[in-house]
């Protein structure tokens, strides 16, 4: 009693009403959907007042005040280095799948701690203090190893990556797994008694591989760049004070959540902004609707076969809508006069513009959210991870088909994209499915719910 009595007063004295904090962005995944991500986040709370500090392979590509970049340099052209092969990726079974992402984030995390930029934020030690610690920690746990060096101020952990089980173990929230879809598979919250099993054993089986064989090798990387005798990933992922996950109710299924854990699905979308003039006359003028089409940002065009790419193309050139077409090379042999090509598009102000009717989609969690969002059904093609789940819970929703890519043909592309277009079941940009509330997700959490957190951590800081 009389501990907490001095807590309550401790707190009560150290709340420095209206200051700004200084906050360490830990944000290392070489995947630019992780930081579209991120980003909103570490440059909202700058836009609010505070001071960050990001140590990511993504610098702001123009200076931002009150915002340090430090940079894991060359993470990108390491992790392509390794060659892996997102198109195949798509036959793999959901285990190995998920072993993949962990050997993906063992390396991610080998690299990023050789780098100069995270040697950098290592010599920081005893020169700097943050008050509050933000991680990405989906799957590259050893840079929890800053969080002592840093002389332990509360951490943050989030994830774009939907809610992997362990940001529940973080926080000890509940999975009741015969209702809750755990991680990423394409189940619903009404499985068959054959798909709880697996759901149960799938889920149980991660849980154990992350344990005894994903962390440990975690831990040997942090003793490794941290010294011996700093506590290691492990044991400081039991000192996370609170997560941030990628699920908002209006696409994932119902989960009971302790308070520590926050929803904040959506974070990166803004309102559609203006667009490049090509772009805008492309769009505006497509009096018969226009398809974007892109595979995100791990999938390259370049990375799909031949016939897959004649099978799209002898697609849209049946087709009476524009399509417009995010293409990582500078020429696509056999180019319909309908479709244009861009290797980088604005994605959210695409999906936000009138005519677009139909998104074709590798279904990654930040696409399906900004499907959802400006009102733009979709065609799923998943590849890997939680794509499967995501088509699944978009067609459960009635937003969306999925086109199963490794068995595609002209004639498979044509049937869902006229399922989509022709059928009365999916909504018409006239009548648009937002699900999400109008006003801005990200202000509404930041403004509301990011401060009444924050002050359980004994901490004030506003917006
Ligand atoms: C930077 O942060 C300080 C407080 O730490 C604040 O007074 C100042 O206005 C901020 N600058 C900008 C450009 O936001
Ligand atoms: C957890 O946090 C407490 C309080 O700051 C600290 O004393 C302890 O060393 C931390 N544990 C680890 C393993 O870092």
């Amino acid at each position: 009693m009389i501990r907490w009595l001095t807590l309550l007063f401790l707190t009560g004295w150290n709340v420095n009403h209206g200051s700004a904090a200084k906050i360490l962005g830990l944000m290392p995944t070489p995947s630019p959907s992780h930081h579209i991500w991120t980003r909103a986040l570490m440059l909202a709370l700058v836009a609010r007042g505070h001071r960050v500090t990001v140590l990511s392979p993504d610098p702001e590509k123009r200076p931002v005040a009150n915002h340090t970049d430090i940079v894991i340099e060359k993470a990108y052209e390491k992790i392509a280095d390794s060659e892996y092969e997102y198109a195949a990726m798509s036959t793999q079974t959901f285990l190995e799948n998920t072993l993949t992402w962990f050997h993906w984030g063992q390396e991610a995390c080998e690299f990023g701690m050789a780098s100069e930029g995270a040697q950098k934020l290592v010599a920081l030690k005893d020169k700097e203090v943050f008050d509050l610690i933000i991680i990405d920690v989906t799957l590259e746990e050893c840079f929890l190893g800053f969080v002592p060096i840093f002389g332990n101020p509360p951490v943050i952990a989030i994830t774009p990556y939907v809610s992997p089980p362990w940001f529940s173990t973080f926080v000890g929230n509940p999975q009741i797994l015969s209702f809750t879809n755990s991680y990423i598979l394409p189940f619903t919250d009404h499985m068959t008694f054959l798909q709880r099993m697996a759901n149960f054993m799938i889920h149980s089986y991660v849980l154990y591989y992350r344990h005894f064989h994903h962390l440990p090798i975690m831990d040997n990387i942090a003793k490794k760049y941290f010294g011996k005798s700093t506590p290691l990933p492990s044991e400081i992922e039991k000192n996370i004070s609170l997560v941030m996950v990628n699920t908002h109710f209006s696409l994932d299924y119902p989960r009971p959540l302790v308070p520590a854990m926050i929803t904040v699905g959506g974070l990166h979308i803004t309102p559609g902004r203006e667009l490049p003039n090509d772009l805008k006359h492309f769009l505006d003028e497509a009096k018969e609707g226009a398809i974007f089409f892109s595979l995100g940002t791990n999938v390259k065009s370049s990375q799909m076969s031949p016939d897959k790419v004649k099978a799209f193309l002898d697609a849209f050139s049946e087709l009476p809508q524009r399509v417009l077409w995010k293409w990582e090379s500078d020429s696509l042999p056999g180019q319909p006069k309908n479709v244009m090509l861009g290797k980088w598009l604005p994605q959210n102000d695409i999906l936000a513009h009138p005519n677009v009717c139909l998104f074709i989609t590798h279904a990654g969690m930040l696409s399906s959210q900004e499907a959802i969002f400006h009102g733009v059904p979709v065609v799923g093609i998943p590849f890997i991870a939680d794509q499967f789940s995501n088509i699944m819970k978009l067609a459960k929703r009635g937003v969306g088909v999925e086109l199963v890519y490794h068995t595609l043909s002209k004639q498979s592309v044509l049937d869902a994209v006229h399922t989509v277009l022709g059928n009365h079941r999916y909504p018409k940009k006239e009548h648009k499915i937002q699900a999400y509330p109008a006003l801005s997700i990200r202000d509404r959490f930041l403004g509301v719910e990011f401060v009444t957190t924050v002050k359980i951590l004994n901490l004030e800081i506003r917006g």
